[in-house]
């Protein structure tokens, strides 16, 4: 049966496209981006529940967003039942539409530290976090998983039926084992197989980088929503064009020279309008390169940009850009 509709609490989604979490990139702007692009759905970093609970700015900053952007998810992680209930506590004052458990992250200094995809190794700790959490908030909790540790240990499918006996409001799954990390291809079957487990709505994640394959993930695996990562990065038009070949059948044009600059100079003002000056200017280094990827000179253009540090001469040149093009403002 196909689903193709996606109800978390008062949410209710036809054809949902979610951004994922994405630590480094699904920050304020960029979700402000997306969500203008026609992104359903968007979700913040991941943060420390240890950074909540002590107050460090890097992590009490990440949980920050604007009205623009609902409904948004607030993602947290953890290893400590308690510390996971307070970070619950301390998020919902924002009144985020819900909150994510990542039970996913591969990477060491999360899972290394029996947080993320290594509390899949430990699934009576996780439940008890996902219990916790659960009843920290009266927002829904969902949360995001992998197929299991490594291929020995795949147990998606007996996680997830624990979750939803606890009340969990809807499971991501990013079907890969952690063991693969992001190698080989996204196994959508897992998704399909966790649709027939649970009555809870299921998220498909994994390897959706066209708006062809977002239509054949809800085809094959019956999900209520996709989520995409990487192919947001890379071209945040993804959203908008997903939406309208679902809704028509038909991929629009991609976006030229002047709609790139034209996002890019939007991005660069959102960065420095949400951020300040300095840490504005500093992460939109990172994003240049995806934006004028494939043209002539976009590597040049990149290289002036990424050394410029003051605020109105990067504004000034990007409004050059788009008046004269790529060529001429390269030395
Ligand atoms: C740079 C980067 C950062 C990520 N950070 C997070 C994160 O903070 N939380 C999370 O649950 N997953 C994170 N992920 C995993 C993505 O949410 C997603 O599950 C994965 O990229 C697979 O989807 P995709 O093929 O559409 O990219 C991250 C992935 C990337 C590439």
């Amino acid at each position: 049966m196909l689903q193709r509709e996606l109800n978390i609490g008062k949410l209710k989604l036809q054809n949902a496209l979610l951004l994922a979490p994405m630590e480094g990139y699904t920050d304020i702007s960029f979700r402000g981006v997306c969500k203008e692009l026609g992104a359903d759905l968007v979700y913040t970093e991941f943060v420390s529940s240890e950074g909540l609970r002590r107050d460090v700015s890097r992590s009490s900053r990440k949980i920050i967003f604007r009205e623009e952007e609902r409904p948004v998810g607030i993602q947290i992680f953890g290893n400590d039942p308690q510390a996971m209930g307070e970070a619950a506590r301390i998020s919902s004052r924002l009144q985020p539409e819900l909150l994510d458990l990542n039970f996913g992250c591969p990477v060491r200094k999360v899972a290394g530290k029996g947080s993320g995809a290594a509390l899949m190794k430990t699934p009576d700790l996780l439940l008890e976090i996902a219990e916790a959490v659960i009843r920290s908030t009266d927002l829904p909790v969902t949360a995001k998983l992998r197929l299991g540790w490594d291929e020995d240990s795949i147990n998606i499918l007996e996680i997830a039926p624990e979750l939803e006996k606890l009340g969990i409001a809807a499971i991501t799954l990013h079907a890969r084992t952690r063991a693969q990390k992001y190698s080989g291809n996204a196994r959508w079957e897992w998704i399909r197989r966790l649709k027939d487990r649970v009555q809870v709505p299921v998220i498909g994640n994994g390897d959706v980088v066209t708006p062809q394959d977002a239509l054949q993930m809800f085809a094959e695996t019956g999900c209520d929503a996709v989520m995409i990562g990487r192919g947001a990065t890379s071209y945040p038009w993804i959203f908008r064009d997903t939406r309208i070949f679902l809704n028509d059948g038909v991929v629009p044009p991609p976006p030229d020279l002047r709609e790139r600059l034209e996002l890019l100079l939007h991005h660069y003002r959102l960065s420095l309008t949400c951020k300040g000056e300095e840490r504005g200017v500093r992460e939109m280094r990172k994003l240049y390169s995806s934006y004028l990827r494939d043209y002539p000179y976009a590597r040049q253009v990149r290289y002036q940009l990424v050394r410029m540090t003051d605020p109105k001469v990067i504004e000034e040149y990007l409004l050059q850009l788009l008046e004269e093009g790529l060529q001429r403002h390269v030395d």
